[in-house]
């Protein structure tokens, strides 16, 4: 699969066969006949197409098609599909150790990531839980805002995207591991809407005196692509701190330069008590954690068996991505590169500000929105793209939203390319 001449991940598209190609329609009915309905092969009701090889900012279709991957694989790639310094950085891992033992025996890299994060997370005195996925940080901070409180209920907001685990630890017997969780969270959480002000908050903390947390996405990312009004995180941090409600600020979409800074909170002058990161930390591979004051993560001390954990936890492979991913990070500047780079491709948007069925235009780093007007027109749009070799996701809750949320490391001749395909397809 290196026949497709991506070495650099810094190409323009090419697309050979229009997808979803002969190989990927026959692929799709074979994952049709093999895995649940739902998860995979349809894409807004068509055959969707198959990835077979990605670098940079660059993805290859298995029917040779090469694209711009302006989703970062749902922001995973800040630093690139395949950056090489996170492919050597597992490679010289996988030497060592491949698995270890979650929350019995800890390893190195683990520790070099726990005192990394540290030293980056936007709050005082920080600790550091590992989580495997996005949803299982969610968890963890849902779960120690309601042990450091001792209250149940949560503030959330709609629209919101936090995850869609289940319940596997009410169908878990151990009283150890179930309890103080055991009241269902679906009967605690209260939801307000995004941007609601800070009086209305209020009120509601002091009408619902069992909320003890508030869980947050500073910028609502795959739901709406939407950045709260200026002031509101701050206002909204204040609320809960006279409350001692425990805020829990989900970055896990945000974190690691999305929006041209490390962690939007700090931009935003909030320190939280808890921040949820996954996605872009690992490079590519699966790692999540929460980064918390010591102080409110002390909610977990026992003298027995970890209460929340997974087989995978801080699995050394994502471990020494991570290491490699931040150094990425720093070593080639991509956060103030999100920001510039960022700035010059919404600039080049502004020319679809008025054109007819776009509704909105907004975005910040490389995090940007084409809100249209029907889920349809948002759909035919990512269609359209995709035949002119440029990947996206729409929909949200809306269904009207067209995010564009690519590499960090995306050229500025592909955002060029980007963008003005943007502008043919919408006749500016
Ligand atoms: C803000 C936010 N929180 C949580 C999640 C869930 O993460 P995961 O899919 O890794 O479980 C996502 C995933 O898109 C997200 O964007």
């Amino acid at each position: 699969m290196r026949s497709h001449g991506i070495e650099s991940g810094r190409l323009l598209p090419e697309i050979l066969a229009p997808p979803p190609g002969p190989r990927a329609r026959a692929m799709a009915g074979r994952l049709e006949a093999s895995e649940a309905p739902g998860i995979n092969t349809l894409v807004a009701g068509a055959t969707a197409m198959l990835w077979a090889e990605a670098l940079g900012s660059n993805v290859v279709d298995v029917d040779g098609n090469r694209y711009i991957d302006l989703t970062a694989g749902f922001g995973v790639a800040a630093v690139g599909h395949r950056h090489p310094a996170v492919v050597t950085a597992v490679r010289e891992q996988e030497e060592q150790l491949v698995h270890g033992l979650g929350d019995v025996y800890a390893h190195p890299p683990r520790l070099e990531l726990a005192e990394r994060l540290c030293a980056l997370a936007p709050l005082a005195d920080p600790r550091v839980y590992f989580a495997v996925s996005g949803a299982d940080a969610v968890e963890i901070a849902l779960k120690t805002g309601r042990l450091h409180s001792g209250r149940p209920g949560v503030l959330a907001f709609d629209p919101a995207y936090h995850g869609t685990t289940l319940g596997a630890l009410a169908a878990t017997s151990r009283r150890a591991f179930r309890e103080p969780f055991t009241r269902p969270l679906e009967e605690s959480v209260h939801r307000l809407p995004y941007g609601a002000p800070a009086e209305q908050v209020q009120e509601i903390l002091q009408r619902q005196p069992d909320i003890g947390t508030c869980l947050v996405e500073p910028v609502i990312g795959r739901e709406a692509t939407r950045w709260p009004p200026p002031g509101w995180l701050e206002a909204l941090a204040e609320v809960c701190r006279r409350r001692e409600v425990v805020l829990a600020v989900d970055e896990i979409f945000t974190g690691f330069g999305r929006c041209g800074t490390w962690f939007v909170c700090r931009e935003a002058g909030v320190e939280p008590d808890l921040v949820c990161c996954g996605k872009a930390l690992g490079g590519g591979l699966p790692i999540a954690a929460v980064l918390g004051r010591k102080e409110v993560l002390d909610a977990w001390r026992s003298d027995g068996e970890a209460r929340h954990t997974a087989t995978f936890v801080a699995h050394p492979l994502a471990c020494a991505a991570a290491l490699a991913t931040l150094d990425v990070i720093d070593s080639e500047g991509l956060i103030d590169r999100s920001r510039t780079v960022g700035d010059r491709f919404g600039q080049a948007l502004e020319a679809l500000r008025n054109r007819p069925g776009v509704t909105d235009i907004r975005g910040q780093g490389l995090l940007w929105a084409i809100e249209l007007d029907s889920p349809s027109a948002a759909q035919a749009l990512s269609r359209n793209l995709l035949h002119r070799g440029l990947i996206t996701l729409a929909g949200g809750a809306s269904g009207t939203v067209l995010q564009i949320a690519p590499p960090l490391v995306i050229t500025a001749e592909q955002l060029d390319y980007a963008a003005a395909a943007l502008r043919e397809v919408l006749g500016a």
